[in-house]
């Protein structure tokens, strides 16, 4: 039960010293007096609460004595199975404190709420005793039980420390499930002792695996995987923690990785490399084989072995259906049993994926389109991510959901436009994510009895490309937006976001630099008037700026006079955190002068070269690139500007590039000199003459998918 809508109890909310007790408890009330935790303070606790102990003296360092739990001067940790799942109470005397759970997750959530009334050194370990905090009594629980986080370690390889750091910075943020995604057509990363091929090879691409490069790291052979024995530490240490992790391993699509290594388990139709470069691109196991079966057994036995989650996620998004209906064993079988849409194959999947996880004592968790026909049974989770719309049908049709619509609880989406990340749900900060409001967003009473929580999603493809360059980059994207998620999951939005960004900033800032997030701050506002800049920032961080391409940082402490203004990019920071660059919209501003493009490697006929040439959207090659293969963009007039940029690929998904290759430029439309090196499939160029034509030149054979993706010109105009 949500204990927020009691009755507040009498008596004004205490001010508590130091003045940070945030999130204020669904009940709280002043008592009187301090209570000073000394060197000599007594951890007291019930036996199933060891482990608790253990870990709250990682932060206060007082000494345990498990048997006199009536103690002056002592921490006393128990049970009150009366309070409810996850409920806590924390009563402040002068010379005890008192955390009782209902449960052990309670118990650790009252731990929390005790950690939230220190100084933040608190969370770096490094309180220093004694420590007085103002006496208080409060009550409180979670809005949800499942308020989730999910990782994407199958695009991106976070090693088993990197892992257990995140669960951490989970744990203190009231998240109690990793949703680890162990499985996709890039990378396997769980150990199955029955197959060590699945992660000998799979777990690595690019080099001489099977298993091809994409997603950055051309050139060297990437990945890496989880051992069960190290799966089985990470489990502990996460319990501890309380945080579950629920496996996901993503079925029947999204598995080009165990299909590179095991080829047998595709549908049975001559493979598609002709067009492809010799990448055979399909990713779904074929329904039909029923040798399928008995390896997915293998898969799933162990990890319902391992994991001590009720559910395991087994996927169900984005089947690529063609590869069925193109093969003669799963078109037999739809006739078979008289099925006329491939959905019902996807059906028939899920509940064979269903009978193995109940066969050993699980259940399954799916993404929302695993339900769209409604016919899987109704004691699987689904996992609603493609919209709002999704969730709302995944309720109504009776389906236990987990929230998580990517325009809202994408974290790799990015955060305004100018910053890194994706944008094809959303472009969103943390502000969007606290505002996500069940009524608004049209759930009944009825359909909100479905809801069993919240989850944020960090999907890794475009992460990987920025390792090791920009190692803040995991954190940045998901810290706040965790912050903002794990409230509403755990007490909803009513205090509306003012007062949450108050709160956020004079007192969660400094608990996330203790905690070594590096985490992102909202951007400064920066004004250009007369002749000068004007920066400000509201929530008390150092402002800096950069002046053209320099690197060199200049600290803001008065208005910049300059007669440049595209030059200056503003940005702030406090402690770890920083904030995104500012600059004056007319450096961003591009023009679109009228271009043909034309390339050697064919136009594909659904993304078309004059896609690009219209600055509509992407353009696809037919074919991927070999040597000496071109891309052309012809201008109607020579064009005079300060910048132009030329990518290939997609900056938000980076493997359609022109893997290695350069650029030349042409002032009159028929002599080229050479301009540069590709990095990364694009280039700038700063040409100081009005450019006729630009080519762009292959030098690779192959760059491991079946096309190149053309981007309009990006040109920016001379000031
Ligand atoms: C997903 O984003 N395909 C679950
Ligand atoms: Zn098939």
């Amino acid at each position: 039960m949500k204990l927020r809508h009691l009755i507040l109890l009498t008596g004004a909310l205490c001010t508590l010293s130091p003045a940070v007790a945030q999130p204020s408890p669904a009940r709280q009330e002043p008592c009187p007096g301090t209570c000073r935790i000394t060197p000599q303070t007594m951890l007291c606790y019930e036996t199933p609460l060891a482990p608790l102990a253990d870990y709250l003296r990682e932060y206060i360092n007082v000494p345990k004595a498990s048997d006199s739990m009536s103690a002056d001067e002592a921490i006393v940790l128990s049970l009150d199975p009366a309070l409810g799942s996850e409920a806590y109470s924390l009563h402040i005397r002068p010379h005890r404190i008192e955390i009782a759970g209902g449960d052990y997750g309670g118990a650790f959530n009252g731990v929390q709420a005790l950690f939230r009334l220190l100084p933040p050194e608190v969370y770096a370990g490094q309180l220093k005793l004694p420590a007085e905090i103002a006496c208080t009594k409060a009550e409180d629980a979670p809005r949800f039980p499942y308020r989730g986080m999910m990782l994407d370690v199958a695009r991106t390889w976070i090693d088993a420390a990197g892992i257990k750091r995140y669960i951490n910075l989970l744990s203190h943020h009231g998240i109690n499930k990793l949703h680890l995604h162990l499985s996709d057509d890039e990378g396997w990363r769980i150990e199955i002792k029955s197959h060590p091929e699945l992660t000998e090879i799979g777990g690595f691409r690019g080099g001489d695996s099977p298993v091809r490069p994409v997603y950055g790291k051309w050139d060297e052979k990437y990945g890496g995987y989880y051992t069960q024995q190290q799966m089985g530490e990470i489990i502990r240490y996460a319990a501890v923690r309380n945080v579950e992790i629920i496996p996901e391993i993503d079925l029947p699509g999204h598995s080009r990785n165990i299909a590179s290594v095991h080829p047998e388990i595709r549908c049975n139709y001559p493979p598609d490399t002709v067009s492809t470069n010799g990448y055979d691109y399909r990713s779904a196991w074929c329904v039909a084989r029923e040798a399928n079966y008995a390896l997915l057994s293998d898969i799933l036995g162990e990890v319902c072995a391992l994991f001590p989650s009720e559910y395991i996620h087994v996927g169900g998004d984005e089947v690529d259906m063609t590869q069925w209906k193109s093969c003669p064993d799963c078109r037999a079988l739809m006739q078979r049993r008289g099925m006329t849409d491939p959905h019902q194959l996807e059906d028939l999947f899920m509940e064979r994926m269903a009978a193995i996880l109940a066969a050993n004592g699980k259940r399954p968790g799916v993404w929302n389109e695993a339900v769209r026909t409604g016919s899987l049974a109704h004691d699987c989770r689904v996992y609603g991510w493609e919209s709002v719309k999704a969730c709302l049908d995944a309720t109504a049709k009776g389906y236990q959901t987990v929230v998580m619509p990517g325009q809202y609880f994408y974290f790799d989406m990015r955060q305004t436009p100018h910053e890194d990340g994706h944008d094809w749900a959303a472009i969103f900060d943390a502000r969007k994510t606290y505002g996500f409001d069940f009524a608004a967003q049209g759930f009944s009473a009825g359909q909100m009895r479905h809801v069993v929580g919240l989850e944020g999603t960090f999907f890794s493809e475009a992460y990987v490309s920025h390792e090791p360059e920009k190692p803040d980059y995991l954190d940045y994207m998901c810290f706040p937006r965790i912050c903002a998620l794990s409230r509403i999951a755990w007490s909803g939005n009513d205090e509306g976001w003012e007062a949450y960004y108050k709160e956020l900033v004079s007192a969660h800032y400094d608990r996330m630099a203790a905690m070594g997030i590096r985490f992102r701050l909202f951007p400064p506002k920066v004004n250009y008037r007369e002749g000068a800049f004007t920066a400000t920032a509201d929530d008390g961080s150092e402002i800096y700026y950069l002046v053209g391409d320099s690197p060199e940082e200049h600290r803001y402490t008065r208005p910049v006079k300059t007669d440049k203004p595209h030059l200056y990019r503003f940005f702030t920071r406090y402690k770890s955190g920083r904030s995104p660059l500012v600059a004056d919209k007319s450096y961003y501003r591009t023009i679109t002068p009228a271009v043909t493009i034309t390339t050697s490697m064919g136009e594909s006929k659904q993304f078309p070269c004059t896609n690009a040439s219209g600055y509509k959207g992407l353009s696809r090659t037919r074919r991927a690139c070999r040597q000496q293969d071109w891309v052309l963009y012809m201008f109607e007039q020579p064009v005079k500007c300060r910048e132009m940029y030329l990518q290939t690929g997609n900056r938000q998904l980076p493997k359609t590039i022109i893997t290695t290759g350069y650029a030349e430029v042409s002032y009159d439309g028929t002599t080229f000199e050479r301009a540069g090196d590709l990095e990364k499939g694009s280039i700038t160029l700063k040409p100081e003459r009005p450019v006729q034509a630009v080519r762009i030149v292959s030098t690779c054979d192959d760059n491991g998918t079946p096309y190149v993706t053309i981007q309009p010109p990006q040109v920016k105009p001379v000031l």
